[in-house]
């Protein structure tokens, strides 16, 4: 019901040129792969280029991270509005961003509105710590970030969302949850907690993805979960074997 979607995560990575080069070495190995929605993420000074070489291309563009207004006094920012027409995701509230970059769930739930304003399909990300994991909190601490994330949006813009549950722990370290793990907390944690803002035919629309450490070797086992719809990949989206790994996530 729900069409499996895996989307790379670039990070700080590529350049504009080197970004381009990539894409055009990957893309028509990704678009022969069907049943399956893709997506890439490169840094912003890349999307130009890597929009134009996948225009017409059934492999989506998204930008990593975007201000909820439209324009003005904001150095170093990007709006919605900027955005809007050059990609269709935007990852918003990724762990690195909330560490390292002081972003709150305010402040993400203000970035999920502007972007559904402006036509762009937010992918939010979700996930604790290894201390909140190892404390026990791990449930009642993604269930408050789901909750306000989605707060104020309506069932049909919930309906539109992308969510990634990514634990800290997992990101990066090649230690990545088990799929169980992953399954017990999507279900529990955000789909549960979207039925319960949602109802039930909002909550079962939504795709959540999982995120951390995903490589070609166990992304199947993560796709065999009920309420696993797919992943969001970081390092294993920068080489050309991200093509294996979108394959294998066709299960
Ligand atoms: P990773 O990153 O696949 O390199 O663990 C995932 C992410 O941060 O989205």
């Amino acid at each position: 019901m729900r069409t499996p979607f895996v989307a790379g995560n670039w990070k700080m990575n590529k350049s504009a040129d080197a970004a381009v080069s990539f894409v055009r070495e990957i893309a028509s190995q990704l678009e022969a792969i069907d049943g399956i929605d893709i997506a890439v993420c490169p840094p912003f000074v890349a999307l130009p280029g890597v929009a134009a070489a996948l225009a017409g291309s059934r492999v989506g563009v998204g930008a990593q991270n975007m201000y909820y207004e439209e324009s003005g006094a904001y150095t170093g920012e990007i709006s919605p509005t900027m955005l809007q027409g050059l990609c269709r995701y935007v990852i918003l509230g990724h762990s690195e961003r909330r560490a390292l970059f002081g972003e709150t769930d305010d402040g993400v739930n203000k970035k999920i509105l502007a972007a559904l304003a402006h036509q762009l399909t937010p992918i939010v990300c979700v996930g604790e710590s290894l201390a909140q994991n190892e404390a026990g909190e791990t449930q009642s601490f993604v269930s408050g970030q789901v909750r306000a994330a989605f707060a104020g949006l309506s069932d049909w813009q919930a309906a539109v969302c992308v969510v990634a549950y990514e634990p800290i722990w997992a990101i990066g370290t090649g230690r990545s949850a088990t799929s169980q793990q992953a399954e017990d907390i999507i279900r529990t944690s955000v789909r549960d907690v979207l039925t319960d803002l949602f109802g039930p035919d909002t909550a079962q629309a939504i795709r959540i993805q999982y995120g951390g450490s995903v490589t070609v070797d166990n992304i199947a086992e993560y796709m065999r979960q009920p309420d696993i719809d797919g992943a969001l990949v970081g390092g294993a989206s920068l080489k050309s074997s991200f093509v294996d790994l979108v394959r294998s996530a066709v299960v």
